[in-house]
């Protein structure tokens, strides 16, 4: 278990399933018949049905952490309702405002089930995006003196932005370092220190990193509550098998894209928000549809209650219809069996990737985090290196795939705080190379700085609901192509 290292506390014990570490062949289960379950020919189905244009333009598409893909039906679902629809502005009353109204309050319950909370401890935020969801709990969370803010080191940017908030007001910030395998070093013990010092506060961790894929033990959301931090999930990084149960695990924040669930419509995220908490919120300023009242003359204002509070201005209300209709597709498929798939396509590339060395025998492959399929999604970043063990640089290992067509990403993936514990960057002087360049500085002069034996960005591959072993195949044959 995670933490018997540390003190073996019991709260980490069953805090998830145990893993479903099968590869292949892919798990049957006995479903209703409208959903689309394995064996893998139903998924090969849905491939071709929806997601044909891969194959016609020949792109293996590994990015499902940057983004997932939409199926063609929910274009043409989309395009029908804005056919069809009459949709106004929703802060109006008449029919077209109430038809956007609709939509926008199926967005909200859709995405209270996705993440299994209850409708009546919970409310829904809407926002542009993730970033923007974890910005409203930045800029209004009550940080002080006795309210501190505590990091993992593995967090996207969105998250690590927060402590510009809590310092601003003078409150500690704490970071949560990481394990060799980049999971979370005895986060309970530490976040014990944590609350002795800070008195508490808010705790921000991702449930998935987007760096590593480490699934991050949720049970630390009820151990810090019960040392009286508030905890927000970034669960951006979980992609479409979700995982997080908010009954399970009830965090007072959640925040996420709802492009990383299904593609369709960009522009959209949420912050779920148990609704004690947000009641506990103090926004920094009021716009168009937050506000009850504003007197101008008195200078007087309420802001109006709940969600309403924290959506500024008029609501993305033509994509909500979308968002209804990216559920309606990921309805049509197993959760579960999805969440096998994709710790089996998972396997299969792990599996084939590890171990894999040039003529003379040297590794070809550093793969960062876990490398078999424990607690972990369906996001792997690694290095490539050369015959000498030096690693190849991420941009030339970009370049070769794009044009073999396999997408994947190359650089740190706005996560230095993974990144830096894979590369080594504590221990290599990385802030002498970050002072003596000051200022605005390259990657090429960083890496200059650092020396060619190490690497400063990492080759993301993530797989999603399309994705299949030819795809994989497809990114091995490009690794391949670097041995010696
Ligand atoms: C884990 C994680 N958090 C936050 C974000 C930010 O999401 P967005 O760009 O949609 O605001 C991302 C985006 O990739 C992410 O992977």
């Amino acid at each position: 278990m995670l933490d018997q290292a540390c003190d073996g506390k019991s709260y980490y014990a069953g805090s998830k399933a145990p893993p479903t570490a099968s590869r292949s062949p892919l798990p049957v289960n006995g479903a209703g018949e409208e959903r689309l379950n394995p064996p893998e020919s139903d998924f090969d189905a849905l491939r071709a049905a929806e997601f044909g244009r891969l194959d016609e333009q020949g792109v293996a598409y590994l990015d499902f952490a940057g983004a997932a893909l939409y199926g063609a039906s929910q274009v043409a679902n989309y395009a029908r309702r804005l056919e069809r629809g009459l949709y106004g502005n929703p802060h109006s009353e008449h029919a077209p405002s109430r038809a956007s109204m609709a939509e926008i309050d199926a967005t909200r319950e859709k995405a209270l089930a996705f993440f299994d909370a209850d409708p009546e401890v919970y409310e829904v935020v809407l926002t542009a995006n993730t970033s923007a969801a974890i910005k409203l709990v930045a800029e209004s969370y009550p940080f002080g003196p006795g309210k501190g803010l505590v990091l993992s080191a593995d967090n996207h940017n969105s998250v690590n932005g927060m402590r510009e908030y809590a310092r601003a007001v003078g409150a500690a910030v704490h970071v949560l370092p990481l394990t060799a395998e980049l999971r979370l070093d005895c986060p309970a013990d530490r976040l014990v220190l944590s609350a002795r010092r800070l008195g508490g506060g808010l705790l921000a961790f991702p449930a998935q990193s987007n760096f590593s894929g480490v699934q991050h033990d949720l049970g630390l959301v009820e151990a810090a509550q019960d040392l009286g931090f508030d905890v927000l999930l970034d669960a951006a990084g979980c992609g479409v098998s979700g995982g997080v149960s908010l009954r399970e695990h009830p965090a007072e924040f959640l925040a996420f894209s709802f492009y990383k669930l299904f593609g369709l419509p960009t522009g959209l995220g949420a912050l779920i928000v148990r609704k004690a908490a947000l009641a506990r919120l103090r926004r920094p300023w009021f716009a168009g549809g937050t506000v009850d009242f504003v007197s101008v003359a008195h200078d007087r204002h309420q802001l109006s209650a709940g969600h309403h509070g924290f959506e500024d201005g008029t609501p993305d209300f033509l994509n909500a219809g979308a968002v209804v209709d990216g559920f309606a597709f990921l309805e049509r498929v197993d959760r579960r069996a999805l969440t096998a798939r994709l710790k089996a396509l998972t396997g299969y590339f792990l599996d084939r990737v590890v171990g894999l060395k040039h003529g003379n025998g040297a590794p070809l492959v550093r793969v960062y985090g876990p490398q078999g399929v424990t607690e972990r999604g369906g996001t792997v970043a690694f290095n490539l290196l050369d015959a000498e063990g030096f690693p190849v640089p991420y941009a030339l290992v970009e370049q070769r795939a794009y044009a073999q067509r396999v997408a994947i990403r190359g650089g740190c993936f706005c996560n230095p705080g993974a990144a830096e514990a894979a590369f080594g960057f504590a221990d290599i002087g990385a802030l002498r190379c970050i002072d003596r360049l000051r200022g605005r500085f390259t990657v090429a002069e960083f890496q200059a700085c650092l020396g060619a034996d190490k690497a400063v960005g990492a080759v993301r591959l993530s797989v999603g609901l399309p994705t299949t072993m030819e795809d994989l195949d497809r990114a091995l044959e490009l690794v391949v192509g670097f041995a010696l």
